[in-house]
């Protein structure tokens, strides 16, 4: 358990060592199942420390990922999903003919990664496939798996590594669960 600034209670769910290890594993899966490159799409903002430990982790494996970002939203600023997922910010890269890896950081109802994976069929990426640092099982809405998972968790509500709440808490070094929400 730590204390972070403003008083609230974190519980550790995974570790900063935990996560560097499962991340390392994902990248060897990836590197021995895609061609030596391709376009990482990482969708902000909740990936984005996931993506940069990842990508590095594939180069160290024999990788070479290129990389593009988009921002979706299903959120507003607090926990509880809209349902509609709209884009915020496009991406810069054509991915017509390329194969794709788009990176998310939580699968929970699959509204997200379902509207990135249908948007990259639609501008005709060569191939799409997913990897999501969490994925809570018991949370689905639409009928969708990720093809890499790093964890899969029970439906708590957690923070840090990327991941926020209200924008908070992205700096974590750790996934930790808020205790007094
Ligand atoms: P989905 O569209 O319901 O699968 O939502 C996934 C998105 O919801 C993720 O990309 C996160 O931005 C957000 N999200 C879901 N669960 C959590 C959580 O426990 N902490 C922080 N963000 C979350
Ligand atoms: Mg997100």
């Amino acid at each position: 358990m730590s204390k972070i600034k403003n008083k609230t209670s974190l519980k550790t769910l995974f570790s900063e060592a935990q996560i560097s290890k499962r991340v390392d594993a994902l990248a060897r899966e990836i590197v021995a199942d895609y061609p030596k490159e391709f376009l990482v799409i990482v969708i902000l903002k909740g990936s984005f420390v996931f993506a940069a430990d990842l990508i590095r982790a594939l180069e160290t494996n024999g990788g070479s990922a290129q990389v593009d970002f988009i921002s979706l939203s299903s959120y507003g600023l607090g926990s509880n999903s809209s349902g509609k997922v709209t884009v915020k910010q496009d991406l810069i890269e054509d991915v017509s003919g390329r194969p794709v890896l788009v990176i998310d950081d939580i699968l929970e109802s699959g509204r997200t990664i379902a509207f990135a994976v249908e948007m990259m069929k639609k501008r005709h990426a060569a191939t799409v496939k997913t990897c999501l640092l969490l994925d809570k099982p018991g949370r689905r809405k639409v009928d969708i798996e990720a093809d890499y998972v790093g964890f899969k968790i029970d439906p708590y509500f957690v923070v840090g590594y990327g991941l926020d709440l209200a924008n908070k808490y992205r700096g974590l070094p750790y996934i930790g669960i808020i205790e007094d929400i």
